[in-house]
């Protein structure tokens, strides 16, 4: 998908289909010029058709007889109402219009779109962003045929702006590097679980790694995990035939002197929930279990393509959850790397089990921060749904800074309490903590649990089990949150 910009005149250009986005009140240059050119046809179907700009409203009106062969009308809505959030409404909307026409080019004109408080260049980041995201197709595991039927013909987009200078061009690069980042965890995230497996994972790090010296690789088998005392992880790990790995990334953009952000990724490739086992109903979407390991990835992939000026270590916990004749029972005691010990009172809760002693083993490389990133529960969708992801912090400057990474992208995070009033539900008879929190707050006792493993650090944590995937018919990965973790990265190297 190629991207330009360009300030001419609408009535100076030509387009098979041109997108006119419009605020509910006062005039529109582009409109103007458009209806001058069609003879005042596009007026006349307005009326016909009683269309207003509401937001997010829209209407396609062929024009065959002049440059600009469809039009698509968008309503903005109010222009005093338009901030980030509507931004991004409508720059899906756009996309989603754009993508039912399945063009071969557009134009799409936003010299009118920014306001006095959102600028030109963000519009034009969410824009195109937005156009990448839509575009994206699963292909790995479709016949050649079936991915021919459902290919998209859009080669080209041009972007109708006000002024061309840095800023916008350093927009469309942004929205080109988190579309590759965010697809490369839409790739992994959508691969079924028979493929994508731990193994997997640590061949896909390892192809992105060799692409670039600015990435370097290390990778824990199990027998370094046992040694190292990681108990926790491998009481998961244990359960399956597929040998879980421990995968580091570090990425090196800054001097070498500079900490780095730590990025921890829950990479459970599939979770059956163990001998704690899952209902089969829709089983088959715990496959995105390990959204968490794929958006760390993605964001590397991001970074690299941004040559962003920072240091971040990403590490990918991935194991496979399964009932197997080793696995861990519930009531059973293991070790973690930080040598508290746990009571494993639902197999179910494993993520929490592979992000503890991955949490552990990353303080070694001394970062400045760590944030974490797991489909961690089933409760966080309940409570936020599939808008947001919960965010839960010990150090409220982290957790301010990645509220408005989510807030920019467009990728958005809700803020959770951590107070210590949630810890005593992880109290335990027999061990050091249970592993489960009871009925109530299941997000936060998660979190709470994770908190008794990064004291010593700046650290954040993001439950995306809403925002990973799409359930129903458009069953299918988000790859959220590499929008927002790479906004942070972006925001945090400046
Ligand atoms: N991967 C699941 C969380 C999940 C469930 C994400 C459904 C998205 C949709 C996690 O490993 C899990 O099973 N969590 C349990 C925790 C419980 C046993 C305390 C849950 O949420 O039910
Ligand atoms: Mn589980
Ligand atoms: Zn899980």
């Amino acid at each position: 998908m190629q991207f330009i910009t360009t300030t001419k005149d609408i009535s100076k250009l030509y387009s098979q289909c041109t997108v006119i986005p419009l605020f509910d009140r006062g005039k529109s240059k582009n409109f103007s010029a458009i209806d001058e050119i069609s003879d005042g046809f596009l007026k006349k179907t307005i009326a016909h058709t009683a269309f207003v700009p509401k937001f997010k409203k829209c209407l396609v009106v062929h024009t065959p007889h002049t440059r600009h062969k469809t039009i698509i009308l968008v309503g903005l809505g109010s222009k005093t109402k338009f901030n980030r959030n509507r931004l991004n409404q409508i720059a899906a909307q756009i996309a989603a219009q754009i993508t039912a026409l399945n063009p071969k080019s557009v134009l799409c004109c936003l010299s009118e779109m920014h306001t006095r408080g959102l600028d030109e260049a963000l519009c034009l980041r969410q824009s195109a962003l937005a156009l990448h995201q839509t575009l994206y197709r699963y292909t790995t595991t479709r016949s050649h045929d079936k991915n021919k039927e459902l290919k998209v013909k859009l080669q080209q987009c041009t972007f109708q702006i006000c002024e061309e200078n840095t800023t916008t061009r350093r927009a469309i690069k942004e929205a080109d590097a988190i579309a590759h980042g965010t697809n490369l965890a839409r790739d992994l995230g959508n691969l079924p679980p028979n493929i994508c497996t731990p193994t997997y994972m640590v061949q896909q790090a390892r192809k992105l790694v060799r692409s670039s010296k600015k990435l370097h690789l290390r990778v824990l088998q199990e027998k370094d995990m046992q040694r190292m005392g990681m108990g926790a992880f491998m009481s998961v790990s244990q359960g399956s035939s597929e040998p879980g790995y421990l995968i580091c990334i570090e990425y090196r953009g800054a001097s070498k002197s500079k900490a780095p952000v730590a990025i921890v990724g829950k990479g459970i490739t599939f979770d059956t929930g163990g001998i704690s086992i899952k209902p089969s109903a829709t089983m088959d979407e715990m496959k995105f279990d390990m959204s968490g390991a794929g958006s760390v990835l993605g964001t590397l992939a991001s970074c690299l393509r941004l040559a962003l000026p920072i240091n971040v270590v990403g590490v990918l916990a991935c194991a496979e959850n399964m009932p197997g004749g080793k696995a861990s029972r519930p009531g059973d005691i293991v070790n973690t790397m930080s040598k508290q010990t746990v009571e494993i009172l639902n197999t179910d809760a494993e993520g929490r089990l592979v992000l503890c002693d991955a949490l552990t083993y990353v303080q070694r490389y001394k970062p400045e921060c760590i944030i974490d990133v797991a489909t961690l529960t089933g409760a966080c969708v309940v409570a936020l749904g599939q808008v947001t992801c919960g965010l839960m912090a010990n150090d409220q400057a982290l957790a301010d800074e990645l509220l408005s990474a989510g807030e920019h992208a467009g990728d958005y995070a809700w803020q959770l309490p951590l107070w210590d009033d949630y810890q005593c539900q992880l109290d335990s008879n027999f061990a050091d903590m249970a592993n489960i929190g009871g009925r109530w707050a299941g997000t936060i006792t998660a979190a709470c649990f994770l908190s008794r493993y990064t004291e010593k650090y700046q650290w954040a944590h993001l439950d995306v089990a809403g925002v990973a995937w799409h359930s129903g018919d458009k069953k299918g990965s988000t790859g959220r949150p590499v929008p927002l973790l790479t906004q942070f990265l972006i925001s945090h190297s400046k």
